[in-house]
C-alpha cells in the first residue's frame, strides 16, 4: 500500500527487485527521511524491504515540516535522487514547482532571472533546456498514457512518441471531419476536398502564378505518379516563366526531378535545414537534417526577387498535420515568388500551411487535399487563425537551436 507521501508511482518491478537485492547484500546504505510521528517521507521501496528482509533501517527525522512542506520535501528527494523517466520526471516537477505556488511556462527560450524553469532546474541539477524539453514532452504526451509509460521505461523514443501522438490526433480529427466540396472564404481563397486531377480542373490554363507544394514523398509507384500529374497540372495551369516550388524528399528526389522535368523547366536545387534530432533512415544509414525543395518553371524562369534557396526552420511545427511544413518557410517562398492580389495553388494542401501564407500575405488562393481531415484543419486555421510564421534563422542561430 502506497505510503502517506510516497508522491510517485511505485518502482517498476526490475528496478524494484534490483533495490530488493542490493539491500539484501548490503544492508540500506542511503538512511530514508521520516517526520516526526514516522511517517515516512523519503524511502518507502527501502523501508519496505529492509522490514521484509528483518533488516535495520537507518532514518533520519525531518521534524518542524507543515504538511504541504513534507509533500514538497518527498517530491524534492525524488526528483533529486530517483531514476525517473522523462516524462515521470516532468510530472514530479510540475507538482513541486505547483507545491511552492510557482507557475511554469515551457513556450519559447526565456532565460534570465524570471525564467522560473531556468531557475528551479539548476536547483535540482538539471540543465534548463532539459527541463523545458521534458516538460513539452509530458504536454504531448497528456493524452497518450501508454506512450508516456514507454518512453519513461527506456522502450520508445521520445521524438517517436510525439510522433505518434501526434498521427493519433490527425486519426481522431479525419474520423470525424466531414468537410463541403468547395470552401470559398472572402480575399479569393478557395479550398477544395478531393483528388487535385479531378478537383482543380477546373482552374484555367495560364491563369496561376506560384503552384507553392508538397507532395507526399513515399517510395511507391502510385505516388511517384504523382509528380507526373503535379508537372503536367503546372504546365497547363501556371502563367509563362512562373514557378512551382515543391518541397520534396531525399529518397523520391531524382524520381521527382525525373518526373517534373518531363513537364517544366528545373531551375534550381534548394533545402528547408530541420532542427532538432535527425530522423534515421537505416536503409541508407542517413540521419536526415533536410527536406530538399525543387524549383521548376513553365518556360524559361523570369526572376523577379532574390531567394535564398536553403533555410533552417526554428522548429518543428506539426500541430495541423503531421507532414506540415514551418508557415515561415512556406511563406518565405510565397513572397519571393509572387506578388500580392496574384494567384498561389497548392493541390497537397496537408494542413494547410500555404493557404494560411497565402491568407496572410494578401494573395488569391485556390488548393486541394484528397483527405478530409487535411481539408477540415485548412478550413479552422483559415477561418480562425491569428498564426504568425516563426522567425527564420540564419545558419549560426541554428547552430545554438536544441
Ligand atoms: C506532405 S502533405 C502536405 C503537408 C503540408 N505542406 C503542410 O504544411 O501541412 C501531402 C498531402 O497531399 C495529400 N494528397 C495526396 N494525394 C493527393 C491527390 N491526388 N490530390 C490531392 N491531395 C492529395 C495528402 O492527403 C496529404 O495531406
Amino acid at each position: 500500500m502506497a505510503g502517506r507521501y510516497q508522491v510517485l508511482d511505485e518502482l517498476d518491478e526490475t528496478t524494484a527487485s534490483a533495490l530488493r537485492e542490493d539491500i539484501a547484500k548490503r544492508g540500506v546504505l542511503v538512511p530514508i527521511d521520516v517526520d516526526e510521528d514516522g511517517n515516512v517521507l523519503d524511502g518507502h521501496h527501502r523501508k519496505r524491504f529492509a522490514d521484509e528482509l528483518g533488516l535495520d533501517c537507518p532514518e533520519i527525522i525531518r521534524s518542524g515540516l507543515t504538511e504541504e512542506g513534507k509533500v514538497e520535501h518527498a517530491l524534492l528527494m525524488n526528483l533529486l535522487r530517483r531514476h525517473l523517466g522523462p516524462v515521470e520526471w516532468a510530472h514530479a516537477f510540475r507538482r513541486l514547482a505547483e507545491a511552492r505556488g510557482i507557475r511554469l511556462g515551457t513556450q519559447g527560450r526565456q532565460g534570465g532571472k524570471t525564467d522560473s524553469v531556468a531557475v528551479f532546474a539548476a536547483e535540482l541539477g538539471v540543465a534548463p533546456r532539459t527541463a523545458r524539453r521534458r516538460l513539452r514532452l509530458a504536454d504531448r504526451l497528456a493524452d497518450h498514457p501508454d506512450l508516456a509509460a514507454r518512453v519513461d521505461r527506456g522502450d520508445l523514443d521520445a521524438t517517436r512518441a510525439e510522433t505518434l501522438a501526434r498521427e493519433r490526433a490527425f486519426e481522431q480529427r479525419r474520423a470525424e471531419a466531414d468537410p463541403p466540396p468547395v470552401t470559398r472564404l472572402g480575399s479569393g481563397i478557395e479550398v477544395h476536398h478531393g483528388r487535385f486531377q479531378e478537383v482543380l480542373a477546373q482552374i484555367e490554363d495560364d491563369s496561376v502564378d506560384l503552384v507553392l507544394t508538397d507532395p507526399p514523398w513515399q517510395w511507391d509507384v502510385e505516388t511517384l505518379d504523382l509528380w507526373d500529374d503535379l508537372g503536367e497540372f503546372c504546365s497547363r495551369v501556371l502563367r509563362p516563366g512562373r514557378a512551382l516550388v515543391a518541397y520534396s524528399g531525399s529518397g523520391c528526389l531524382a524520381a521527382a526531378i525525373d518526373r517534373l522535368s518531363s513537364h517544366l523547366d528545373y531551375f534550381w536545387a534548394g533545402a528547408l535545414i530541420l532542427p532538432g534530432r535527425h530522423n534515421e533512415v537505416k536503409a541508407v544509414m542517413a540521419r536526415d537534417s533536410s527536406t530538399p525543395i525543387v524549383f521548376f518553371s513553365k518556360g524559361r524562369y523570369r526572376p523577379r526577387h532574390w531567394f535564398i534557396n536553403s533555410l533552417s526552420s526554428p522548429g518543428a511545427e506539426k500541430d495541423a498535420h503531421p507532414w506540415q511544413k514551418p508557415l515561415g518557410n512556406v511563406a518565405y517562398y510565397l513572397e519571393c515568388f509572387s506578388e500580392p492580389g496574384e494567384l498561389v495553388c497548392d493541390p497537397f494542401l496537408g494542413g494547410g500551411t500555404t493557404a494560411v501564407a497565402a491568407q496572410q500575405k494578401g494573395r488569391r488562393f485556390i488548393g486541394s487535399d484528397i483527405d478530409p481531415g487535411a481539408v477540415e484543419v485548412t478550413r479552422q486555421r483559415l477561418e480562425g487563425s491569428e498564426e504568425g510564421p516563426r522567425p527564420l534563422l540564419s545558419m549560426e542561430q541554428r547552430e545554438e537551436e536544441p
